[in-house]
C-alpha cells in the first residue's frame, strides 16, 4: 500500500510526484490522460517506486487508509469529476486535498459536501510553478485541522525553508482560508508582475534603450533592495533570443489569466475593499485581448513617439512606493475577510510562508517582515513615512509617462490611492449631495 495519492499528472502534478518521491514518500499516481502516465516512469527515474493508474478504482485501492489523496486538476468541470467520484469511492475519515487554484467560495461548499460524506478535507494553496514545486513550493492550507495534522509531516519534507527558518506551508483556518491566502497571493503576483511590465514598457518606449539595457537595469536592481524571483526571471526573458532574434520581438501581447485576479477582486468587491493595483494589472490584460476595439481606435489615433529620458533613480523610487501600495492594500483585504468572516489569518504568516518556494518571493517581504507591522499596516509609521519619500519619484515617472503617451497600468492607482486615503477630504462629499438630491438618501454630517 502506498502514503500519498495524487490525482492529476500534468505539468505542477509531475512535479509534486517527482519532489515526493525524493523525499522517500511512496506516491500512487492517476490521471485520467495516458499521455501524461506513457513515459513517466522512464522520463523521472526517481518515480521507481511510485504506482501509476489509468484506472481511478485501481488507484484509491493502491492507498493505505486513511487514505491522503492530493487534486491537481484545474477548477471547474474537472475537478467537480474528481471530486464526484473520490467521495463515492473513498472510505470515511479518508482526506481529499484540493490542491489547485480554487475559487475560495467553491473551496467552501466543497468543503462542506465532502464533510457530509464522512471524508476530511484540506483546501491548498501551491505555489512555485513547474520548478518551485520540485525543489520546495510555497504551500498555503486551510480546511479540517485534524486532516492537517495528519499530512503536516509530508508537507515539512517537500517545502523550502522560510525566512524565519520554517518550513514554507502554513496552516491558515479551519475552512477555505488556504485557498483564500493563495488568491491573495496571485492578486499580488498579477501587480508584481505588472509593475515589471510597465517598467519594460515606459523604458523601451523612449527609444533610447534596448532589451538588454532593460535587463541590466533589472539586473542592477536585482542585487539591491528591489529583488524578486519575478523581476529575475523578466530580466531572463528580456535576454532571451530565438532562431529569429529576440523573444519579445516574436510574442504578441495578449496575456491572458486562469481566473484567480478576478475571483479576488470580487472578493474585494463584495467587502467593499479598494484593490485598485489589482484592477488595473487586470484590466490591463482584458485590453491586451480587446483585438476589436485596439484595432479600431488604433487606425484613429495617430501615435507620434517621441524620445524621452528617464530619472532612473525616480524610476526605482516610484517602482517600490508602487509595491509597497498592492502589499498595503492586500493586507488591508485580508484584513477585513478576517473581521467579516470571523478568521484569524496571519498577515505575518502568510507573508513567511511566501518568502520562499512562491513565485513572489522577494526581498521586499523580507523587508515587510522585519521593518514593518504588517499585522497592523494602519497603525505603523514607517510604511507612511516610506511611502512619502517615495512619491516625488513616482510624480516624476508619472510626467514622464503622461507627457510622451506611455501607458503605465499600476503607477497611476498607486498615487491616486496614496492620495486619497491621505486626504482629510474627498470629491465624495458631492456625491452624497447629490445621492439626497435625486434619491433623498440621507445625508451624513460629521
Ligand atoms: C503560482 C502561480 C500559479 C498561477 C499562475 C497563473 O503561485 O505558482 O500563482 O498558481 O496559476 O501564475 O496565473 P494566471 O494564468 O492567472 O496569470
Amino acid at each position: 500500500m502506498n502514503d500519498f495519492g495524487i490525482i492529476g499528472i500534468g505539468r505542477i502534478g509531475t512535479s509534486m510526484a517527482r519532489n515526493m518521491s525524493s523525499k522517500g514518500i511512496i506516491v500512487s499516481l492517476y490521471d485520467k490522460s495516458h499521455n501524461s502516465l506513457a513515459k513517466l516512469k522512464s522520463d523521472y527515474p526517481e518515480l521507481e517506486s511510485s504506482l501509476v493508474f489509468d484506472d481511478i478504482y485501481k488507484f484509491i485501492s493502491s492507498i493505505s487508509k486513511p487514505r491522503k489523496v492530493l487534486v491537481l486538476v484545474p477548477s471547474g468541470p474537472a475537478l467537480d469529476e474528481v471530486i464526484s467520484i473520490l467521495i463515492k469511492h473513498l472510505d470515511p475519515n479518508d482526506i481529499l486535498i484540493d490542491g489547485g487554484n480554487t475559487n475560495p467560495n467553491v473551496s467552501f461548499k466543497n468543503h462542506q459536501t465532502i464533510k457530509s460524506k464522512n471524508l476530511l478535507y484540506l483546501g491548498m494553496g501551491v505555489s512555485g510553478g513547474v520548478k518551485g514545486v520540485l525543489e520546495g513550493p510555497s504551500i498555503m492550507i486551510g480546511g479540517d485541522t485534524n486532516a492537517f495534522d495528519q499530512v503536516k509531516n509530508i508537507f515539512s519534507r517537500i517545502t523550502s525553508k522560510t525566512i524565519n527558518g520554517s518550513k514554507s506551508f502554513e496552516f491558515f483556518g479551519d475552512s477555505n482560508q488556504g485557498h483564500f491566502v493563495k488568491m491573495i497571493h496571485n492578486g499580488i503576483e498579477y501587480v508584481e508582475m505588472q509593475l515589471i511590465s510597465s517598467i519594460y514598457y515606459l523604458i523601451i518606449n523612449s527609444k533610447k534603450y534596448m532589451y538588454d539595457d532593460v535587463a541590466k537595469i533589472f539586473k542592477k536592481w536585482n542585487d539591491i533592495d528591489l529583488n524578486s524571483y519575478l523581476l529575475e526571471i523578466s530580466l531572463l526573458k528580456l535576454t532571451e533570443k530565438t532562431d529569429n532574434g529576440y523573444l519579445l520581438d516574436r510574442i504578441d501581447d495578449k496575456a491572458d489569466d486562469n481566473g484567480t485576479g478576478r475571483w479576488m477582486l470580487k472578493h474585494a468587491i463584495d467587502l467593499g475593499c479598494s484593490v485598485t493595483m489589482l484592477n488595473s494589472a487586470i484590466d490591463s490584460r482584458f485590453i491586451s485581448n480587446d483585438n476589436n476595439t485596439r484595432s479600431k481606435a488604433n487606425k484613429l489615433i495617430i501615435e507620434d513617439k517621441k524620445e524621452y529620458d528617464i530619472d532612473f533613480e525616480s524610476l526605482a523610487n516610484a517602482y517600490m512606493f508602487c509595491r509597497l501600495i498592492n502589499y498595503f492594500q492586500a493586507f488591508l483585504l485580508m484584513d477585513s475577510a478576517n473581521k467579516s468572516y470571523g478568521w484569524n489569518i496571519s498577515i505575518s504568516n502568510a507573508l513567511n510562508v511566501w518568502s520562499n518556494g512562491s513565485i513572489i518571493k522577494s526581498k521586499l517581504i523580507n523587508k515587510l517582515l522585519s521593518d514593518y507591522s504588517v499585522d497592523n499596516i494602519l497603525d505603523d509609521k514607517n510604511v507612511f513615512n516610506n511611502l512619502n519619500e517615495l512619491k516625488p519619484g513616482l510624480i516624476d515617472i508619472l510626467n514622464t509617462s503622461l507627457i510622451n503617451d506611455v501607458s503605465l497600468p499600476c503607477f497611476n492607482e498607486a498615487l491616486n490611492y496614496f492620495n486619497q486615503i491621505s486626504s482629510s477630504s474627498l470629491s465624495t462629499k458631492l456625491i452624497q449631495a447629490q445621492r439626497n438630491y435625486f434619491g433623498s438618501h440621507e445625508i451624513k454630517i460629521n
